[in-house]
């Protein structure tokens, strides 16, 4: 793009401001803000702008009613999963990992999936879940390809991560990474925000970005492709998760549905998951900081929660859905934020107040779209404990804690004690679960 491509788009748009301190830029300063004009979409930028102006942040109308969540066992369990198995070993499953986020929260330099999560190995998130994907693909005899959604942030640095470790074992024509959207941040006036003089601030357009960059960046024929029919869709900070879980996906398939949510008892009336609601006669999610105190301590005669399972966004999708969803636009979440901005001498000032917006897609807003909907219960000690923060709750430390937990119970069930005082990993693709391990002919006995 030229200077003057770029001075006309920008006025047209009415972002003439971006160029301004044109002047004094050097020549690679220049450059790289001709590119950055060049991949902003002016259209999503118009979008934003309304929203902002309208102050219309997803607003959701109705009164929620806790929805049915089906949990397995027996008989379902086993139909479940082997209707889950054959759906794998038919090479219709693929992983959705959304792993663009900035994980601010934890502060770590880097893409969160690299952080070093294994208790005895120091082994990363992307670890963990690419060698359960190399486990069921040896097990089921099928590829299973993995979709990794990065951002422009952390985009070359996630690619080199699994090259340095040779794809953790999985073909490297079965890893497809792709960037989700960046959005450019908006003063209240709806004038883009520059965060240097020769930069316009960009954040990622959210877990929700994943369906347009799934069709943005061929995904979605790459699927089509490959006879991919089920999408299992999880997020890069539970190491925990069954990835591609048959029971899960086997229900999904039986119940012919377009959108599955893995939901949870929330631990106290006050946990940050979302809230699956039928709202409507659809179903929608709450989030929890749209949940009312009235809502978060209702109970039922049994002096349960009445909103009792939260959703910690592992959810399995039809492609066809996605493909419907990806010709629509999402709704928008608006957060205002801390932006870096350029003063009137051209230097950049941090804000000590918000001063600016960023703009949102939530995956979740595609369920009320979905015709046929599955709410399975799991049990979150085996399955979740997601690293968002440095400290305290839901941190390196408490999902180390846990990880090691449910190794110690496969070691049990397949009859070794672990002390506690030892610590305990186990990679997954040399067992997936108790059967494997037993399997494994590894005699593990606690010393005499
Ligand atoms: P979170 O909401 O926990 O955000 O993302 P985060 O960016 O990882 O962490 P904080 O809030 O800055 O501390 C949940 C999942 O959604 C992905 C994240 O990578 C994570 O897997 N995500 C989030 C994206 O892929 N893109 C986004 O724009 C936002």
């Amino acid at each position: 793009m030229t200077f003057e491509e770029a001075r006309r788009v920008l006025e047209k748009n009415g972002q003439g401001h971006v160029l301004e301190h044109w002047k004094g830029l050097s020549a690679a300063e220049r450059k790289a803000l001709l590119t950055q004009v060049a991949g902003i979409d002016f259209k999503a930028v118009a979008r934003c702008a309304k929203v902002l102006g309208d102050n219309a942040s997803a607003v959701k109308r109705g009164k929620p009613t806790a929805p049915k969540v089906a949990s397995l066992s027996g008989a379902a369990r086993r139909r479940a999963v082997a209707a889950g198995e054959k759906e794998i070993a038919a090479g219709h499953v693929g992983v959705l990992l959304v792993a663009g986020g900035q994980g601010s929260r934890l502060g770590f330099d880097g893409p969160k999936g690299a952080y070093s999560i294994g208790p005895v190995t120091g082994a990363s998130l992307f670890f963990f879940h690419a060698r359960k994907i190399v486990a069921l693909s040896r097990r089921y005899g099928a590829r299973i390809p993995l979709y990794v959604m990065t951002s422009a942030v952390n985009h070359e640095a996630t690619v080199s991560h699994f090259r340095e470790h040779g794809f953790f074992g999985l073909d490297e024509a079965d890893v497809v990474f792709f960037r989700q959207g960046v959005w450019p941040g908006m003063s209240d006036d709806g004038r883009i925000i520059l965060d240097a003089p020769g930069h316009v601030f960009m954040s990622p357009d959210g877990h929700g970005g994943l369906i347009s960059a799934l069709k943005v960046n061929g995904c979605l024929a790459d699927m089509r492709r490959r006879g991919v029919k089920t999408l299992f869709f999880f997020q890069v900070d539970n190491p925990l998760v069954e990835v591609a879980d048959p029971a899960f996906i086997g229900l999904h398939v039986l119940k012919g549905s377009e959108y599955s949510l893995k939901l949870c008892a929330k631990r106290d009336p006050h946990e940050g998951l979302g809230m699956v609601v039928r709202r409507g006669g659809r179903f929608d999610m709450v989030e929890y900081t749209e949940m009312t105190e009235e809502m978060n301590n209702r109970r039922t005669k049994d002096g349960e929660l009445y909103f009792k399972y939260g959703s910690p966004a592992i959810h399995v999708f039809d492609r066809a859905f996605l493909e419907r969803e990806a010709a629509k636009d999402m709704p928008l979440h608006l957060a205002h934020k801390k932006i870096p901005t350029v003063d009137a001498s051209g230097r950049t000032v941090k804000p000590s107040e918000p001063n600016g917006w960023k703009f949102e897609k939530f995956i979740f807003d595609a369920l009320p779209d979905a015709r046929r909907v599955v709410c399975l219960a799991f049990d979150r000690a085996d399955e979740f404990s997601p690293v968002k923060n440095a400290e305290g709750k839901d941190s390196p430390a408490t999902c180390r804690a846990d990880l090691q937990a449910k190794w110690r119970r496969l070691l049990a069930a397949a009859g070794v004690q672990v002390p506690e005082s030892m610590p305990v990993e186990i990679d997954p693709a040399y067992a997936l679960d108790a059967a494997d391990l037993a399997r494994t002919g590894l005699v593990l006995r606690p010393a005499k």
